[in-house]
């Protein structure tokens, strides 16, 4: 008999982070701008080849990195920028951080962004675009950039989740000016905190570096962007928000084992999603056709469920042993945006509100096994059809 899976442990550290750790803990070294072949430097480079960028630069976190893009596309006090109504807390904030003005765009059942609400709010007064790929759903993202670009408008992706996600072909993370990825735990990479950013973009990335907080010629130590860097030398605040050199010690050895992390993530999740499909209670929204997903969980919708049924599906599921979230129906969850009372009054959103309403989130890290799967899959259908088939009395 399986038991119910671990689904929150992350994958070992690879034993070379050990040794390099180790070294590092001997020489105090820990520092990014002591050395120039710093561990930080080294996963800039590596992270941009990986990726097919030009630029690296690697922060603290990934909402440090949305916030230091934002600043470094030199937008205005009270800038306006359009971002999805379905994402983390986080995102948003990185958005007032920068002192901007979030504008929320509704999104549909199938997690991605309502392109004809998308296209409404586009108007003359939104400066940039911050597209958080929610969960690693992808949105449209060719008729979003070229929204865009028609009207001159920058695009940040926030593809914290998205490391690995392709959309035909191309990295998600190098479809905007910018990219951004996370390193905290429950990500692909693990290195329970970190960011990236990535862009091609030489102005952007030389002000980026200086905000991060390059002091006096640290940037000497990036990739020379000599033109660009001394045109901002002096003439930029320093936000101090570096990576540390332990964190990139950590998040250098896993790189290597993405690709199988993709692999794997993608086979369990469709895995899981065939059977849950095969319930009459439960629909898994299928990817857009571009975009190849690279997902380490897995989100489904409940049809025909009341919130009252919606709530015993969770109880149920939880006493097989699987714990899901409905996004809309657990106590200030961070990704409902009805919590976000520090945007102050927003205009409803019934699309979205509807949509997080009935979607459930399940964590499903790529080290699972397929009878593990299979145990997730049938504690899920079951528990729906516990609810909606009346196999069991509730509230007895
Ligand atoms: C969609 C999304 N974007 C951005 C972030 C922020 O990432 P970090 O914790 O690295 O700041 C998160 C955090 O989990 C997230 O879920």
């Amino acid at each position: 008999m399986v038991l119910a899976p671990n689904v929150y442990d992350a994958e070992p550290i690879p034993a070379d982070a050990k040794v390099e750790i180790e070294r590092l803990l001997q020489s105090g070294d820990l520092f990014r701008y002591t050395s120039e072949d710093a561990p930080v430097a080294l996963l800039e480079r590596e992270f941009a080849e990986l990726m097919g960028a030009k630029y690296a630069l690697a922060v603290a976190s990934c909402s440090a990195a949305l916030f230091l893009s934002l600043k470094a596309l030199g937008l205005p006090r009270g800038a306006r920028v359009l971002v999805p109504a379905f994402t983390f807390a986080a995102v948003p904030s990185s958005i007032v951080h920068a002192d901007c003005v979030p504008v929320l765009v509704e999104v549909g059942e199938n997690y991605r962004i309502d392109m004809d609400d998308f296209e409404t709010k586009l108007d003359a007064t939104i400066d940039a675009v911050m597209i958080s790929h929610m969960r690693g759903h992808t949105s449209d993202m060719d008729a979003i950039m070229a929204l865009a670009d028609a009207r001159g408008i920058p695009v940040v992706e926030d593809a914290a989740h998205s490391l690995g996600t392709t959309w035909r072909g191309r990295n998600i993370g190098t479809l905007g000016r910018v990219g951004c990825f996370s390193f905290q735990s429950y990500k692909m990479v693990n290195s329970g905190e970190g960011g990236i950013l990535i862009t091609d973009d030489a102005d952007l990335a030389a002000r980026a570096v200086i905000m991060s907080g390059a002091y006096e010629h640290n940037w000497k130590k990036h990739p020379v962007l000599q033109d660009a860097f001394s045109r901002w030398q002096n003439k930029l605040p320093l936000y101090n928000t570096r990576m540390h050199n332990l964190t990139a010690a950590l998040v250098r050895p896993q790189l290597a084992q993405l690709p199988r992390r993709v692999r794997d993530g993608l086979r369990n999740h469709d895995h899981v999603a065939r059977q849950l499909d095969q319930s009459p209670w439960l629909s898994v929204p299928p990817p857009l056709p571009p975009e190849r997903r690279a997902p380490d969980s897995i989100q489904f919708n409940l049809a025909g469920m009341d919130d009252l049924q919606a709530a015993q599906f969770t109880e149920a599921a939880s006493r097989r042993g699987v714990s899901v979230q409905i996004f809309g129906l657990t106590q200030d969850n961070a990704r409902a945006f009805w919590n976000w009372k520090f945007l102050g009054p927003q205009p409803d959103l019934p699309k979205t509100r509807h949509m997080l309403m009935r979607a459930c989130d399940t964590r499903l890290p790529a080290r699972l096994k397929t009878d593990e799967l299979d145990f997730i899959a049938d504690a899920l259908v079951g528990a729906a059809a516990d609810v909606m088939d009346g196999q069991l009395a509730f509230g007895t």
